[in-house]
């Protein structure tokens, strides 16, 4: 089992305890309204790949959810998700009948982020978008997560976070095209009290999250 995969297989219950959080759910809160107004507008059905636990599934109303942990995937079931046990790189969903297919910080742990993002560009229907949610690598926030991943973090360790050229790069090279994007999280991570914020209209250096929608080209 490749160790991301075996990570979230084993710990799914630990992760998804973060979103009750004080940070957690003011973090929650900003991304769900920074990748909300990407999706709002795309027909359905709507798939996530890395579906998780299913926190931003529910939160988003997605139809669908895939992922290999299944310890993650029951959880996803119980709050109303389909669910189907796959990788991103390899769907188990015929070609172009999604209007919408999500991946929210799921990129940096797949083992092929390209294979994945040419899957996510393959389910697409005509007028579908994959809408990426990422944490860019040298971002404050990007930072604050690698520095706990060198002391050992449970899961920022099997991560790769890629900056927001990085992704743009693999998204162009699996063809997609960049059409919209949002980016929240401005503020710092810190001792300081954090607040729910607003999204920004485009993909900003510095912010701690990014969402980013993509046409198939
Ligand atoms: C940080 S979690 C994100 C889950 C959910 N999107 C969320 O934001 O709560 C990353 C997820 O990616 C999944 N994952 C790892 N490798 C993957 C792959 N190759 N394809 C799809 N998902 C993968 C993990 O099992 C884990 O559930």
């Amino acid at each position: 089992v490749r160790a991301a995969e075996g990570i979230f297989e084993r710990h799914a219950a630990k992760y998804d305890a973060w979103f009750d959080s004080p940070h957690g759910r003011l973090l929650f809160e900003s991304e769900v309204k920074c990748i909300s107004p990407l999706l709002a507008p795309q027909q359905r059905p709507w798939a996530e790949v890395g579906v998780g636990t299913g926190r931003f599934a529910e939160a988003l109303g997605v139809d669908v959810g895939v992922d290999p942990a299944y310890g993650a995937l029951t959880m996803a079931a119980n709050r109303g998700i389909q669910v189907a046990r796959a990788r991103g790189e390899a769907l188990p969903f015929r070609s172009g009948q999604f209007g919408a297919a999500l991946v929210v910080v799921t990129l940096c742990f797949a083992s092929r982020p390209l294979a994945l993002l040419r899957e996510c560009g393959r389910i697409l229907s005509e007028n579908g978008r994959a809408v990426l949610g990422i944490v860019p690598a040298n971002s404050p926030w990007g930072e604050f997560y690698a520095r706990r991943a060198k002391r050992g973090h449970l899961f920022y360790s099997v991560a790769r976070f890629y900056t927001l050229g990085e992704v743009k790069r693999l998204a162009a090279e699996a063809g997609l095209t960049l059409e919209r994007a949002r980016s929240t999280l401005f503020q710092p991570p810190g001792p300081g009290g954090l607040a729910v914020e607003e999204p920004q209209k485009g993909s900003h250096q510095g912010a701690g999250f990014v969402a980013l929608a993509f046409r198939s080209a």
